[in-house]
């Protein structure tokens, strides 16, 4: 008997089929709260059933906002800036990251006090990050240690703006001084240097200024979003465990329409065609201001490649899938500049490292990466997820192009971002 929430992973011999993806975690995230604190009533056609979304969602509920379902769209009653209520008890992130970092922004400018718990994973996460430019701008937050639960006390007035320059790349905490901007008196202003995915300058319609090699994104204090119609594209970030299984896998060869295709998300796609893999793009178009189209992947022979510098963070979520490309591809494939992997739902470069081990490969650890030796293949093996659904989802594409049989303990993290997972790679075999 497998133990309970395993998954046992056969080998594959080809994935042939279409798949239709679940919608943009990032983009839905930002909808639901930008919806919550505009002026009227949105639509937001595809809200993901994912666990991490509707952890916004159950969050923006329990601030008093009436969502309802009508059809395939949610209906959100925004009651603008200050709208807002004070919920009756800590508000409940689960394992989403983006959940409790950008609520951390709108809740730091309101007129009551709430309190923010998430999962063990999310409180291990680091706070001080978000907390340091909310104190900069008159917030009264505290947390445990730089870490969650986190408090964060009413303010009377507004808070002040700043401009801020972001000591690491991270759309979370660009993200959040942003929405803190919008409860500023004034111009609130973030400088970054390496870019950093858009969708909250996109969807906010905000300025973004290049000077040299920085950016800088301002927001104006006062304005809320607009209530409007979301349509939310397939996650980028999903397709990309297809993409590399499909290409590792011969024969394969995998269909998946109306793909979100911003490009400070597609730092893979560059990566693995720069490899060798077979993918096409059609039907390319724009919806809400965010650039989509319809992804072709075939399976093909992968060469290794040193992944480095400002597209690190238009991938950094597809690294682990990544570096399961690397142990099927020709040479060296090393990634570097890319600590940032250390904190998230789990160390990640530990996680991969001792998972690909586990299953035979030859991978170097670095403090900022890791290199694999492509040309080992893989043995099955039993991979501990570290209650994260990255890993979880890297490891079963690993399971299917390795000899014997993969046991992925913990699986149905998975849900975070992507349910139903491993029916969709069972029907595609
Ligand atoms: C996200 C930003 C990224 C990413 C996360 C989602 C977002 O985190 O890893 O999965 O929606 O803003 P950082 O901004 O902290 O790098």
């Amino acid at each position: 008997m497998p133990p309970p929430d395993s998954q046992t992973i056969q080998p594959a011999d080809a994935l042939v089929g279409a798949v239709a993806l679940p919608a943009d975690k990032s983009i839905a995230h930002r909808s639901a709260l930008f919806s919550a604190i505009a002026d009227g009533t949105s639509r937001i056609v595809g809200f993901p059933d994912a666990a991490d979304p509707q952890s916004t969602l159950s969050c923006v509920r329990a601030l008093g906002i009436r969502v309802e379902k009508d059809d395939d769209a949610l209906v959100v009653h925004g009651e603008g800036l200050h709208g807002l209520r004070a919920p009756s008890s800590a508000l409940d992130c689960g394992n989403s990251g983006t959940t409790m970092r950008l609520l951390s922004g709108i809740l730091a400018g309101q007129s009551f006090s709430s309190s923010l718990i998430g999962d063990a994973s999310l409180s291990g996460r680091p706070m001080g990050r978000i907390m340091n430019p909310l104190r900069e701008m008159g917030a009264d937050i505290s947390g445990n240690d730089g870490h969650a639960p986190l408090s964060i006390r009413a303010i009377s007035g507004l808070l002040t703006p700043i401009a801020y320059r972001l000591p690491i790349a991270s759309a979370q905490v660009k993200s959040c001084v942003l929405l803190a901007g919008l409860y500023a008196d004034g111009e609130t202003s973030v400088i970054e240097h390496k870019p950093s995915r858009d969708h909250t300058e996109r969807m906010l319609g905000l300025s973004r200024i290049r000077m040299g090699d920085e950016a800088i994104i301002s927001v104006t204090g006062g304005e809320a979003p607009a209530a409007r119609m979301w349509s939310i594209p397939g996650d980028f970030s999903a397709a990309a465990f297809l993409l590399v299984a499909a290409s590792i896998l011969d024969g394969s060869l995998i269909r998946m329409p109306r793909v979100g295709l911003n490009p400070s998300r597609t730092g893979l796609l560059d990566v693995l065609r720069a490899m060798g893999a077979d993918i096409r793009i059609e039907n390319e178009r724009d919806v809400n201001g965010e650039p989509i189209g319809d992804l072709f992947v075939k399976s093909a022979p992968l060469s290794g490649i040193r992944v480095d510098g400002p597209v690190i963070p238009n991938l950094i979520d597809e690294i682990p899938i990544l570096a399961v490309a690397g142990v099927f591809a020709d040479g060296i494939t090393e990634i570097r500049g890319a600590a940032e992997l250390r904190h998230k739902e789990s160390d990640r470069i530990a996680a991969v490292v001792s998972g690909l081990r586990a299953m035979g490969a030859d991978v170097e650890e670095f403090d900022d990466g890791m290199a694999i030796t492509g040309g080992t293949g893989l043995s099955g093996a039993e991979i501990a997820t570290h209650h994260d659904h990255r890993i979880a989802m890297a490891f079963a594409v690993a399971g299917l192009a390795a000899k014997g049989a993969t046991l992925i303990r913990d699986a149905s993290i998975a849900n975070v971002s992507f349910p139903g997972f491993y029916d969709t790679l069972g029907a595609l075999r």
